[in-house]
């Protein structure tokens, strides 16, 4: 199975709230893995790239003033499938119709402020990876659990 690497952030809502490892283990107990990770500021510069899709759409400054509101995290997450099953993890983008169990359904309770971000398709992926991380702080190791979740064509 495809291994893939997606970006995730938790934005300022998740910081401030104190829910940055509640967030963290939610991606990480399944198995996947924490290739890099920083604590950072997103600048207007940095959102406008990030979110060129949006410019010029209603909602698009309301969400750069959230976004550089206050320090975010930014994570490089590796695995099987790993853009759709972290997307799977968030739920639905307003925490109003997230379900239970996803991290905007449990965590969440208004519609922007969503908590976490996740990248849509393996090229959105590499794009906004590009974005945040330098080629040098995203790192390749192996660790002894990768054999018991991701590696399902050798069971027992
Ligand atoms: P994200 O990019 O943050 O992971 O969220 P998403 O894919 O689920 O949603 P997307 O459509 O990419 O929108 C990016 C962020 O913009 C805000 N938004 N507000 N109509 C609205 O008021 C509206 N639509 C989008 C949300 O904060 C969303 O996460
Ligand atoms: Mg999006």
């Amino acid at each position: 199975m495809a291994i893939e690497r997606t970006l995730i952030l938790i934005k300022p809502d998740g910081v401030q709230r104190a829910l940055v490892g509640e967030i963290v283990n939610r991606f990480e107990r399944t198995g996947m893995k924490i290739v890099g990770m920083k604590l950072m500021q997103m600048t207007p510069e940095l959102a406008s790239q990030h979110y060129k899709d949006h410019v010029g759409k209603g909602f698009y400054d309301g969400l750069v003033k959230f976004m550089t509101s206050s320090p975010l995290v930014a994570l490089a997450i590796e695995g099987p499938k790993a853009v759709d099953n972290c997307r799977k993890l968030m739920g639905k983008t307003f925490c109003t119709d997230a379900v239970a169990g996803t991290i905007r359904g449990d965590f969440g309770i208004s519609r922007g402020l969503n908590l976490v971000h996740g990248s849509d398709s393996p090229e959105s992926a590499q794009r906004e990876l590009g974005l945040f991380f330098q080629a040098n702080e995203l790192l390749e190791y192996s660790r002894a659990v990768d054999a018991w979740t991701q590696n399902d064509e050798d069971r027992g």
